[in-house]
């Protein structure tokens, strides 16, 4: 779960990797480092913190070469600390590599290679897996591509690499297990990456590698792809990448993540724009349509997911089962893999991931596969590891998600779930006419309805001041708004740092009102069309404790105003597209909180946006 850059051409390697590691800081922000060829050595610089640590210490560096790799850390094996940092040498100093993912026999591997004299330095797994292709290439007698291959024979786990050898200067080997890996193929140059954003500039033709590929990237030459199990030959697939780079930068906002809130309504529109055809009433999803019968004959839906799309996972369970009468089962992707569940060739298994690169979600998916099960992709990010591994699915078109806090990844999620619910719905007959029209007319509303909520923006920072300093917060819905409820604190504890925890309104009773004093604020989601006459007699019984009442309503509402400490306002909409609406406020609140509270809002503590260990 790490960011990795490299570049070989004709322009200077350092600002490229730079700026690209920039890019890639989402996937991990504890530690970045450079290695150059400057056409007679190698000239390598790393520390501990952020890229732009990188920058100032990389001064003490010869910064020419147009050859580099670079790396952004989120540290698994060994602290963050300088030496722990990759790029790593081989005790030769000839080799230098950086590496995405985890080596899971390195210890073994690390034993047999001090046995023949190697010595480490750091704590981590990929600096034993540099002196491995060393040690393979002395001792086979081979060229760095052969070594490679051979050596990644011999490890367990995941990887996307990029290998230099002074011995190879016109050449950079990078290969791929598990972890993402793109090469951008300019004008006689060549860019790797995580992802495709650090190259978006210089060029829109790019390869991902599939796993168990490798590739020799040589100056002046076509790329040549190979398996890595038996050194056969690939054939690349160049992609025609859709990615602007104003779509990867803040655009005027202090923050992506606020950047990425104020998107939202955009974001849902480009996501139904094609296939919510509320004039025709038509939802057109190609993936759906030929798979129909796989959907209608299912015996279940399972979903399986992770975090936020876990949350979107749970809107849905609600969508199937009350538009489309389907049963739904939600797991989360971590939990589900490892109990032997009971999975058949009647189930349709939906993997909801914005990064498509989650390991645990990725190991659902091959699990259920094996099992025979159809399975549906909900993913962002085109191309990923999750699209291209299921059987068929639906992109959402947030376009890039940058903070680390998922704010529009959500939104689009559900309305890619919708679609589908609806288009399932339609196909089994649940709906009559007018009934299904009025949904397509409703969801086409949404976008506007957003803007609308999210000019509560300064009422909510208002309200943020008010409890930026609150040790606990309690966040509650009911039905739909369940799982709003769950995510809304998931947004807070994720970027303030503040405990909290969401909970089914009704479930209060059963233990957290016991929390419940004057210094507790609950955000309560108590939107008229959903269980509102429940929810209006838990939060009496919040008031009556003393509770702070921060109450999501819908416009006009004016019962819930006599009993909240505070209300925001959201416009009405049908009781199913509710959390499209309700969620905002909660986003604006979390990402206010955590401005007031000084915390680094995109890259929070601790984690880092794409999940790929397990
Ligand atoms: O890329 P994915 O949607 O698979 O990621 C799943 C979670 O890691 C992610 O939603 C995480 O919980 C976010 N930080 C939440 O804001």
């Amino acid at each position: 779960m790490c960011g990795i850059v490299g570049y070989i051409g004709h322009r200077d390697a350092f600002p490229i990797v730079i700026k690209g590691l920039q890019r890639l800081e989402y996937r991990g922000y504890d530690s970045a480092g450079i290695a150059l060829y400057d056409g007679n050595k190698i000239n390598l610089s790393k520390t501990k913190g952020k890229v732009e640590d990188l920058k100032n210490k990389a001064k003490e560096i010869s910064l020419e070469g147009s050859i580099g790799i670079g790396h952004t850390r989120w540290a698994t094996h060994g602290v963050p600390n300088d030496v722990n940092s990759h790029p790593h040498y081989s005790n030769s100093g000839n080799l230098v590599i950086i590496h995405n993912g985890i080596i899971e026999n390195y210890e073994a591997i690390k034993q047999e290679l001090t046995k023949r004299g190697y010595v480490f330095k750091s704590d981590t797994d990929t600096e034993v897996l540099v002196n491995l292709i060393e040690e393979v290439k002395k001792t086979e007698d081979v060229k760095l591509g052969k070594a490679v291959q051979i050596a990644l024979n011999q490890v367990v786990g995941a990887y996307a690499i990029a290998v230099f050898d002074v011995e190879k200067p016109d050449e950079i080997v990078v290969a791929k297990l598990g972890s993402p890996l793109a090469i951008g193929i300019g004008n006689n140059e060549f860019f790797i990456a995580s992802d495709a954003s650090p190259f978006i500039e210089f060029t829109n033709n790019a390869v991902y590698l599939e796993d168990e590929e490798m590739a020799i990237i040589r100056l002046g030459k076509e790329i040549k792809l190979r398996k890595i199990k038996d050194d056969s030959v690939a054939y690349p697939r160049i992609l025609e990448l859709q990615m602007n780079l104003e779509e990867i930068e803040k655009g005027g906002y202090d923050h992506f993540m606020l950047k990425e809130i104020y998107e939202q309504p955009r974001a849902i529109k480009d996501t139904y724009r094609g296939r919510l055809l509320a004039d025709q009433g038509l939802v057109k999803m190609s993936g759906i349509e030929q798979n129909m019968e796989k959907f209608i004959n299912a015996n279940r839906i399972i979903i399986v997911a992770c975090g936020t799309s876990w949350h979107a996972g749970l809107v849905a369970e609600y969508i199937f089962e009350d538009l489309a009468r389907i049963p739904v089962e939600v797991e989360y992707a971590s939990e589900f893999r490892y109990r032997n569940p009971v999975i058949t060739d009647k189930d349709v298994l939906i993997a909801i991931s914005q990064s498509g690169e989650t390991a645990d979600t990725l190991a659902a998916i091959k699990l259920a596969k094996e099992k025979g099960a159809f399975v549906f992709g909900v993913c962002n990010v085109v191309g990923s590891s999750i699209a291209r591994e299921t059987d068929a699915g639906a992109y959402t078109h947030a376009g890039p998600e940058i903070g680390v806090a998922s704010t529009k990844a959500f939104t689009t999620q559900i309305t890619v779930l919708t679609l589908m619910a609806l288009r399932l719905a339609k196909a089994k007959g649940e709906f009559s006419e007018t009934k299904y029209r009025e949904y397509l007319t409703e969801l086409e509303t949404i976008p506007s309805k957003v803007e609308k909520s999210l000019e509560s923006n300064a009422l909510i920072e208002i309200i943020a001041d008010v409890y930026k300093d609150s040790t606990n917060c309690l966040y509650l819905g009911r039905g739909y708004n369940f799982p709003v409820a769950l995510e809304g604190a998931l947004k807070l504890k994720e970027i303030s740092y503040i405990h909290a925890e969401g909970y089914p309104a009704a479930e209060m009773k059963h233990g957290p009102i016991a929390l419940i004093d004057e210094h507790m604020p609950v955000f309560v989601i108590a939107t008229k069309k959903g269980h509102y006459e429940k929810v209006v007699s838990n939060i009496q019984e919040i008031k009556s404790r003393k509770g702070k009442i921060i109450a999501i309503v819908t416009e006009g509402d004016e019962q819930v105003r006599d009993l909240a400490d505070h209300v925001i306002e959201v416009p009405e909409t049908l009781e199913s597209l509710t959390p499209l609406l309700t969620t905002i406020p909660l986003q604006l609140l979390s990402y206010h909180i955590a401005v007031m509270r000084g915390c680094n809002v995109d890259q929070p503590r601790n984690l880092a946006k794409s999940v790929t260990v397990e």
